[in-house]
């Protein structure tokens, strides 16, 4: 079906039937006209898995077991776009099992504070970081001919009052944080869709928002596909269609407004055939992408959502190579989580697992020698005496104890924001008790979020298992025993308490206006520009061997011209430990001799590397414009001041192995 096929069948349409399209059949379904033979588009969400309703029979309304893969913040810590392509793949043909045309993500919303209630659904505090995963997961799932929705655009970056706040800031923090993960998806990727969001931006609805949705994602990014709201998320069916949203979802009885609005004129009757056309081609396009041949094994998707989650948790601290621990030595594991992870967060993208691996477990299959005490309720995270004494008792009794905890689900959901950042007080409490009976502790933590971590001193090593998918259990066996090198690197800053974060004064706001005053200084932006003390920043993580860094070198030494030119950064790495790994080698820019206000260090490049013990690789990045511009308010456009900025490899946001100077002209 090409573009003069869908026009000529749009002519055909009646107006009752074209307004009827841009609205859903029920909650999940498009329209179907069934006397042209226009079929049905199925989304579902998403992102990190399907909550696929059984549509063979809709009016029972049971969701179906997938598989629950590791959520957005835990593979964004992989910093590794071939695995986020394959498990789109993988993602992509489990769709066609479950007969969905269009997985409802990936979310790419910057985090702003740890405290919003659905950052475990969003990659990073960092555009480029999250429009690369977000690329790579698009590819991959769109691969297997199955829809993506790019979510939720744009500024949702809290949960409180979703419905009717205004997402308030300058236009170069738009410009530079919290447009460019969006900008580079549909670049790199063209989603089949995009949702528009709950939130208002500037003061119209992201449903109504004619720049955002017109200008900058059409005009602007080239985008083709379809705009389709969030859930509920539009207010006027005219307005929407005016500003280029062209799906309302899910099904809603106000279809006859449109219907009215073109009879009397308001609505050209154009805008609402160029809705239907989008419409129209995503149904062409999910009939197109049904006859992809895509196979899908539960059982070995299981293993690959493990090897995803080990593949991106990370080891914030080892003292004196604590980890990995001997599989003959006998273990206690403490902590509910040991024997069911938090492995995902609430909301609508909620699965019910096709089965789901604790440690415990995992570790027992290994043929390791594991005794156990729950110590908390996981519900709650709240402990009480005799479990608490259980724990202790158990303790006393072992050489190495591994504790598990973290958040518990009711603290961290869709549709709210956490009060705060700590974890539960009988954790805390917990913890420090263990480990000052058992000094030779490990601390395994869950949580979709940073939490403050009073107690990081204590304990010999912290794995950040984050909310890594119902094979959760099995990967963080797998790094606890060191069947794998971890090699998750954090995607956000740790600070050491709340009110560091930049966002603290300001966050959700005192009424319906919530003013980004932190502006283009989110996350590490902030930490690293204030020369402030996280307990781990951005891009850190731990591995069981060790790389170096050496020979840097930029392909010149002369000014850049950044309109017509691009510069070369090479590093080698070399693997000096004993055990094979990943290294994510980072390349950060930091403007030095600029007049403009920005962040001391921003990332613009990363790649993670496989190394032998004793291996070199050469790495190489090519940076162009965008590594140095910023947006410039009064021209409206990419600038690069003439000045000299710092090419820096680090090994995380705040530790720079080495730099070189480029002048630009
Ligand atoms: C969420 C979306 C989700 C949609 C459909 C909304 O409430 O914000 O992320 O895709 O519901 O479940």
């Amino acid at each position: 079906m090409d573009k003069n096929d869908i026009k000529r069948l749009i002519g055909e349409l009646t107006l009752e039937e074209k307004a009827g399209l841009t609205s859903g059949e029920d909650q999940w379904m498009t329209k179907a006209v069934e006397r042209l033979g226009i079929g049905h588009a199925r989304t579902s969400d998403g992102p990190h898995g399907i909550r696929a309703l059984d549509y063979t029979d809709p009016k029972a309304n049971v969701t179906m077991p997938a598989v629950c893969f590791p959520t957005a913040v835990t593979t964004a810590s992989s910093f590794d776009r071939d695995m986020l392509f394959e498990m789109g793949e993988e993602l992509g043909s489990e769709c066609h099992a479950y007969g969905v045309d269009v997985l409802l993500g990936p979310g790419v919303n910057m985090k702003r504070s740890p405290l919003c209630g659905r950052n475990f659904e969003y990659f990073s505090e960092d555009p480029l970081l999250a429009g690369e995963l977000g690329a790579a997961f698009v590819n991959g799932v769109q691969s297997k001919g199955v829809g993506t929705s790019l979510k939720h655009y744009f500024a949702n970056s809290q949960e409180t009052r979703r419905f009717t706040s205004s997402s308030e800031m300058d236009e170069r923090t738009m410009r530079e944080i919290y447009l460019p993960a969006f900008e580079t998806v549909v670049k790199k990727a063209q989603p089949w869709t995009v949702m528009a969001a709950y939130n208002k931006i500037g003061g119209t609805h992201a449903t109504a928002n004619k720049t955002a949705l017109d200008e900058i994602l059409r005009k602007e990014w080239g985008f083709e596909g379809l705009v389709v709201s969030d859930w509920g998320a539009t207010h006027d069916r005219v307005g929407a269609i005016l500003a280029g949203t062209d799906l309302t979802m899910p099904a809603e009885d106000t279809d006859m407004q449109i219907v009215e609005a073109v009879k009397n004129g308001t609505l050209p009757e154009e805008a609402l055939d160029k809705c239907c056309e989008r419409v129209l081609e995503l149904v062409f396009k999910a009939e197109e992408g049904r006859k992809v041949s895509a196979e899908f094994d539960p059982e070995k998707a299981h293993e690959k959502a493990r090897k995803y989650a080990a593949n991106s948790m990370v080891l914030l601290k080892n003292d004196g190579d604590f980890l990995p621990l001997d599989k003959s030595e006998p273990i206690a594991f403490i902590g509910a989580f040991a024997d069911v992870p938090r492995f995902q967060g609430g909301g609508s993208s909620h699965i019910i697992p096709t089965k789901i691996t604790g440690a415990l477990k995992a570790a027992s299959e290994k043929g390791c020698k594991i005794s156990y005490a729950p110590a908390y309720d996981p519900a709650t995270g709240k402990t009480d005496t005799k479990l608490f004494t259980e724990a202790l008792d158990l303790a006393k009794k072992s050489e190495k104890t591994v504790l598990f905890i973290g958040l518990p689900d009711s603290m961290e959901y869709e549709g709210g924001d956490r009060p705060h950042m700590k974890l539960p007080e009988d954790m805390n409490r917990l913890v420090e008790a263990v480990c000052t009976i058992c000094p030779d502790t490990a601390v395994v933590l869950h949580n979709g979020s940073p939490v403050e971590i009073p107690w990081a001193d204590k304990p010999k090593a912290i794995l950040e298992a984050y909310l890594a998918g119902q094979a959760s259990g099995g990967a963080a066996a797998d790094i606890i025993f060191g069947d794998v090198n971890p090699s998750g690197r954090l995607a956000e800053s740790f600070p050491k308490k709340l009110e560091d974060n930049p966002s603290y004064l300001y966050y959700i706001g005192e009424d319906d206006r919530v003013t980004y005053n932190e502006g283009l200084f989110i996350g590490y932006r902030y930490y690293e520009s204030k020369a402030m003390e996280v307990l781990y920043p951005f891009g850190h993580g731990l591995s069981y061997t060790s790389f170096e860094y050496s020979g840097m070198d930029l392909d010149r030494w002369r000014p850049l011209d950044p309109e017509t030119e691009t510069v070369t950064v090479t590093v080698n790495v070399i693997n000096t430990g004993k055990r094979a790994g990943y290294e994510v080698v980072q390349l950060y820019v930091h403007p030095d001799h600029v007049k403009m206000i920005r962040p001391k260090r921003e990332l613009k490049a990363f790649k993670k590397i496989y190394l032998e013990p004793g291996e070199t690789k050469n790495v190489s990045f090519t940076l162009g414009k965008r590594a140095f511009a910023c947006w410039d308010p009064v021209s409206h456009g990419w600038t690069v001041e003439k000045g000299r900025f710092g090419i820096e490899i680090c090994r995380n946001a705040h530790d720079v192995i080495a730099r070189r100077d480029l002048w630009t002209r």
